[in-house]
């Protein structure tokens, strides 16, 4: 076969795999030896050349001083490879070893979750979204059927801000109207975020916590969707599928019925500290949409019905991790923080 460009290429080739098999100097060597030594396939390939006429070396000339280059380069390359192997013992310095010295991020407990209640209410159709925690009083309160000068004003104590009107959330109810407006009916929705209470804090209360507002609105939605919607959210939060709810009258002026459901406690059979050795625990403040909230909104009640489901998300982190302190979540303690 005369010397031409195809040969030269699978040579390359073979070149090529010899090396990537090659574990040891020696073998290497050898390699170097068999191309690039003085009766090596370069120097065949040289003589060939020598031999065509003058066209023909101009073309493959430079293509043969580029293949022996080539070579050596790599040759050259997989030496120090080998060698430093060699030195280090085969084991590489390796970037992402663990370092017990060095600190790691970590999501903070409320992000992880918020990731599982969303994929939780993600999975049962539900929408997340979020709405604004800078609000007004009419989202906060009268939109939620509580006029000015109703008492139940003062079962939330208000961050009011200098502009009139204006306070810092103190539910997320105040989702609801923005997404009644907003959204077409049917409507199913998630909406976690922060909440505002002017009050005292203690291990169970906080001025600023993180809450959960589900919503579904349709036509011919009655309390047994809401008490299944919250048996199987509660179920899946606690990873436990016999958790049994119960039922207890609730006052909020924006559902009729209002009601506070327990759930069985996560923890014990009959009785504990988290339940109070009750076997029950307060979890979710529900209802169904009180006629006024729908109306307010230009929802028809007669054709329309609808339920809400509000909690503590920060409750359920402590119920879920077994953490006694609202206030840990956002203290600078890293040693809370890096349990997580
Ligand atoms: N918004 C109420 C609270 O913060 C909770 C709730 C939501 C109750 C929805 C009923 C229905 O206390």
């Amino acid at each position: 076969m005369t010397l031409n460009q195809k040969e030269i290429e699978q040579i390359h080739h073979m070149f090529s795999q010899a090396l990537t098999k090659v574990t040891t100097l020696e073998a290497l060597e050898v390699i170097r030896i068999t191309y690039l030594g003085r009766k090596g396939k370069i120097t065949e390939l040289m003589n060939q050349l020598k031999q065509l006429p003058v066209e023909q070396k101009r073309l493959l000339g430079p293509v043969l001083q580029e293949l022996r280059q080539s070579l050596t380069t790599k040759i050259e390359a997989k030496k120090s490879e080998l060698e430093l192997k060699q030195k280090t013992n085969g084991s590489f310095f390796d970037v992402t070893a663990y370092d017990p010295a060095h600190k790691n991020g970590s999501l903070h407990v409320y992000s992880l979750i918020n990731q599982q209640l969303e994929d939780i209410f993600i999975s049962m159709g539900f929408e997340v979204v979020s709405g604004p925690e800078l609000e007004t009083d009419y989202y906060n309160f009268e939109s939620l059927n509580i006029p000015a000068d109703h008492p139940a004003r003062d079962l939330q104590d208000t961050f009011w801000l200098n502009l009139p009107g204006k306070l810092l959330r103190t539910h997320t109810s105040t989702v609801q109207a923005h997404c009644m407006e907003e959204k077409k009916l049917p409507l199913a929705i998630f909406a976690p975020g922060r909440v505002f209470r002017n009050e005292a804090t203690d291990a169970t209360h906080d001025f600023m916590f993180p809450q959960g507002e589900v919503m579904l609105i349709d036509k011919k939605i009655s309390i047994a969707n809401l008490l299944a919607t919250a048996k199987a959210f509660l179920q899946e939060f606690f990873g436990q599928k016999d958790l049994k709810i119960r039922t207890r009258p609730g006052y909020f002026p924006f559902v009729e019925p209002g009601i506070e459901i327990d759930g069985s406690c996560p923890f014990c059979k009959k009785g504990c500290s988290v339940c109070k050795y009750t076997t029950w625990i307060e979890l979710l403040g529900a209802g169904l949409v009180h006629p006024n909230v729908l109306r307010c909104s230009g929802i028809n009640p007669e054709k329309y019905s609808g339920f809400a489901i509000g909690f503590g998300i920060a409750r359920l982190a402590m119920l879920k991790y077994g953490i006694n302190d609202i206030r840990l979540f956002h203290s600078d303690k890293l040693s809370f923080l890096e349990q997580f």
